[in-house]
């Protein structure tokens, strides 16, 4: 009984090794995605000056990286184990979370294809970016301890 169970731990272990680089760089992305997001929260919460150029290259760097999200490449089944708050869900309702993704896509492509030229413009453009980040972190994200 000890081995089996050594055996099955063993099996986990291998699992949760193989998906960690897939893991870390999703992460990566995700803080990536955060951090050109920070830059447009500071200017509406008037921690900053509203920039145009800075806005712009916000919203391009945030759709350039948003663009390369692969479902199949950045979350294989398995890819739920680890150091990672990614909810089993994304494997339980694959076509709801793809259509996450897709949404995610559409929104950060329109705001970089007309970024905000003024701060009262970009209080919405970064309210529709964000209810993104939320729904999706909602329904496919879990809190871990
Ligand atoms: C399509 C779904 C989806 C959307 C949209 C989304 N996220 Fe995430 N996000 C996730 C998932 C899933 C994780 C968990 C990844 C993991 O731990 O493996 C995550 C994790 C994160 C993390 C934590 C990364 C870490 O190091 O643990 C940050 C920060 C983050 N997201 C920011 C954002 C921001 C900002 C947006 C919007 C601009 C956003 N996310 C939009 C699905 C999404």
């Amino acid at each position: 009984m000890r081995k089996l169970i050594l055996a099955i731990s063993a099996l986990a272990l291998a699992t949760t090794a193989a998906f960690a680089d897939v893991i870390a760089d999703r992460k990566a992305v995700m803080k990536e995605n955060g951090k050109q997001v920070g830059v447009l929260v500071k200017m509406v919460q008037g921690e900053a000056d509203f920039d145009a150029e800075a806005v712009k290259a916000a919203l391009t760097a945030l759709n350039d990286s948003v663009q390369l999200i692969d479902v199949a490449a950045s979350f294989p089944p398995g890819s739920d184990t680890g150091d990672t708050t990614a909810s089993p869900k994304i494997w339980e309702d694959p076509a709801g979370f793809q259509a996450q993704v897709d949404k995610f896509k559409e929104v950060t492509a329109a705001a970089a294809a007309a970024p905000a030229q003024d701060l009262e413009a970009l209080k919405p453009q970064l309210g529709s970016i964000g209810q993104s980040c939320q729904s999706c972190h909602e329904a496919f994200r879990v809190k871990k301890g």
